[in-house]
């Protein structure tokens, strides 16, 4: 089975079964619903990401059965990447069932629990993708102060035929999904394990065994609240947070999120030795094949697999990214954006082609992904071209320093075009861990690499050190990452309004300066809102003066905002803007900035997610800060309200 069945497939079974088809959301988090610092995701990571207001009870325009295809950014496990199962962009198959199934909310069919999650998974495996039960493990919450063992999930298990051999009791490291920040919505979950050796013996535990075992679907049944006991503490001193415990309530709305991994999932069913092997994959080997590592054949030997696999990997990330509308910069997620292009060109500096282009792979991916998501395979190409040149200034920065540390070490002199080394002495050195994390850090160069290029003159890396050098930085990292993780939609008054700004300035411009203006990014603060747009020149003082009056006569106007639910092809119709990634069929909320609630008479209508104003007054007045170019094409705005 393909992917383009596993697709059909998923959806189809669980559209059968009461579920609406959602779209997936972009991989890059709509900066616009983010409104503050505090709770923010960096990419969305898990099918349940878009959905939290959904999960801590919004209700959900589609109903309480949801399904469909996410596409997903990960980095934690960036430096597993290039083994059989590790990805860091991959698609995610899901299914929600959002609220209690005793009160549905009256759109569809209500929602569900264990019970029917359980057996619809185990429904799809054995009788839709046809795999054998008898390879088939799980595991359930082993139980523990927080909350008890999950013996209704382990029931389930037994009555649909699982032996009790096969079913595993993890703690909450292995069986418990989330919250998605330190606060929220969480449970245990029921994991579900294929034995990859179907000649090997016995029954063991999946856990104990990676290479036999690959981890294919999670039921997660979100029942519980995670809350902080001491709060007081926690706000008066962030720092103390490790010392803050944390306390389970049961969850107003009990919900049903699972998640299965599409790459490993096709692992399974073309029984391929890795994700690398699989129809998503393929292509792009062989695009690498053919273009990139030209004197290399794929599958002999395991030091140039890897780097197939990285390099397959990580551009098919950045095209994605890319293709959601993020340039790679030094910040944040474009620079996530930026290393996931310079590993790719670090490995093609090492094995490839130098001449190589890599934005070919963009056509290939196309092709991979026909009929599931459009691609802008110009532009994407162009960036990741551009962006492979700069980073072949950064990467040969790194080898040309590592040359000299060897050479100063007495090893052998490098001769260009000869092979990585020319002839010379051995270095009977170890290689400081210092050494080995700073080419990482601030060249990209992967611990692994540098061992290898260690090796290749005779020498070694103090591997121990520098992998405790990775995890002080590991945990640092990831101490200021919580900060901003979360995905959950923090709403201020202040924002609500600036949003509501936003919205009046966007006409403003459209109306001044022409049609071709489009919102090409927006952030809004407490104190100001950045807006970004199309436009190819400078705007004059009398424009800007022209732009602030027309939004500042909206204000005094007082007019109200209101919104409604439609159809996308009812939105596009009354000239609704903002509208991307929606199909038709989707409903869509529309906010329009208006004297009287027919929409025909509105100021303003745009495709949003709100929150904003009531009433245009409430922003008092409107001042625009400043005016700048924000790259080719697209110019910049800052501006403030007095309300
Ligand atoms: N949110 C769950 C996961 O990502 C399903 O594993």
């Amino acid at each position: 089975m393909n992917s383009v069945e596993l697709r059909q497939k998923y959806l189809k079974f669980f559209e059968s079964r009461g579920h609406k088809i959602i779209s997936s959301a972009s991989l890059v988090p709509d900066e616009l619903v983010e409104l503050s610092g505090t709770q923010r995701v960096l990419f969305t990571t898990a099918g349940m990401h878009p959905l939290v207001p959904y999960l801590l009870g919004a209700p959900h325009l589609e109903g309480q059965r949801l399904t469909n295809i996410q596409r997903c950014l990960r980095t934690d496990d960036i430096d597993q990447v290039g083994d059989a199962v590790h990805n860091t962009f991959f698609e995610m198959l899901g299914n929600w069932s959002l609220g209690d199934p005793a009160s549905p909310d009256g759109v569809g069919l209500g929602g569900y629990w264990k019970k029917e999650t359980i057996t619809w998974s185990y429904e799809f495996l054995v009788n839709e993708l046809k795999l054998d039960p008898k390879r088939i493990y799980v595991s359930v919450f082993a139980g523990d102060k927080d909350a008890p063992f999950d013996e209704e999930s382990f029931n389930i298990w037994v009555k649909l035929g699982m032996p009790k051999d096969r079913i595993f009791k993890y703690p909450k490291k292995d069986n418990w999904w989330g919250p998605v920040g330190e606060t929220g919505p969480c449970g245990p979950d029921t994991e579900m394990f294929y034995d990859m050796d179907p000649k090997a013996a016995g029954p063991i535990d999946p856990s104990s065994d990676s290479n036999r075992f690959v981890e294919i679907w999670n039921d997660v049944f979100m029942q519980y609240d995670r809350k902080i006991k001491n709060e007081k503490l926690k706000m008066k001193n962030d720092s103390n947070a490790s010392s803050v415990n944390y306390y389970y309530v049961p969850l107003k709305q009990k919900n049903v999120d699972t998640g299965m991994g599409m790459e490993r999932m096709l692992m399974v069913l073309q029984n391929a030795p890795s994700v690398y092997e699989t129809d998503v994959f393929l292509p792009l080997i062989k695009f690498l094949e053919k273009e990139v590592f030209v004197k290399f054949k794929y599958g002999r030997e395991e030091r140039v697999d890897k780097a197939f696999r990285i390099t397959a990997d990580h551009l098919r990330a950045a095209v994605f990214l890319i293709n959601d509308g993020l340039k790679p910069g030094n910040k944040e997620r474009q620079y996530v954006l930026r290393r996931l292009i310079r590993r790719a060109v670090l490995q093609k500096e090492l094995w490839g082609e130098k001449k190589s282009k890599l934005g070919k792979v963009v056509s290939v991916v196309e092709g991979v992904y026909k009929g599931s998501y459009n691609f802008s395979v110009t532009n994407i190409s162009n960036i990741i071209d551009e962006e492979t040149r700069k980073a072949e200034v950064a990467v040969g920065a790194a080898m040309k320093i590592w040359r000299k540390i060897v050479e100063t070490s007495g090893g052998p002199v490098f001769i260009p075009g000869r092979s990585l080394w020319g002839v010379g002495e051995s270095v009977k050195r170890t290689f400081d861990a210092k050494i080995v994390f700073d080419l990482y850090q601030n060249y990209g160069l992967p611990i692994e690499i540098t061992a290898e290029l260690a090796r290749e003159v005779g020498g070694k890396i103090d591997r121990g050190g520098a992998l405790e050098l990775f995890k002080k930085h590991q945990e640092s990292s990831r101490k200021a990452s919580q900060k901003t993780k979360g995905g959950l939609v923090v709403q201020t008054e202040q924002a609500a309004k600036l949003h509501t700004a936003t919205h009046l300035l966007h006409q403003a411009l459209r109306d001044i300066l022409g049609h071709h203006v489009h919102q090409t990014g927006s952030h809004i603060t407490e104190e100001r809102l950045r807006f970004d747009f199309s436009h190819n020149e400078k705007l004059s003082d009398d424009q800007i003066k022209k732009v602030e009056e027309s939004v500042n006569q909206k204000i005094k106007e007082n007019l109200t905002v209101y919104k409604k639910t439609m159809p996308r092809e009812e939105a596009d119709r009354l000239g609704a803007i903002g509208l991307f990634d929606e199909k038709y069929g989707d409903l869509v909320n529309i906010y329009y900035i208006a004297g009287t609630e027919d929409m025909k008479s509105a100021f303003s209508k745009e495709f949003c997610g709100g929150p904003h104003a009531t009433s245009t007054s409430e922003l008092k007045s409107f001042n625009i800060i400043k005016e700048e170019s924000a790259g080719s094409g697209i110019r910049r705005i800052y501006a403030t309200i007095s309300g």
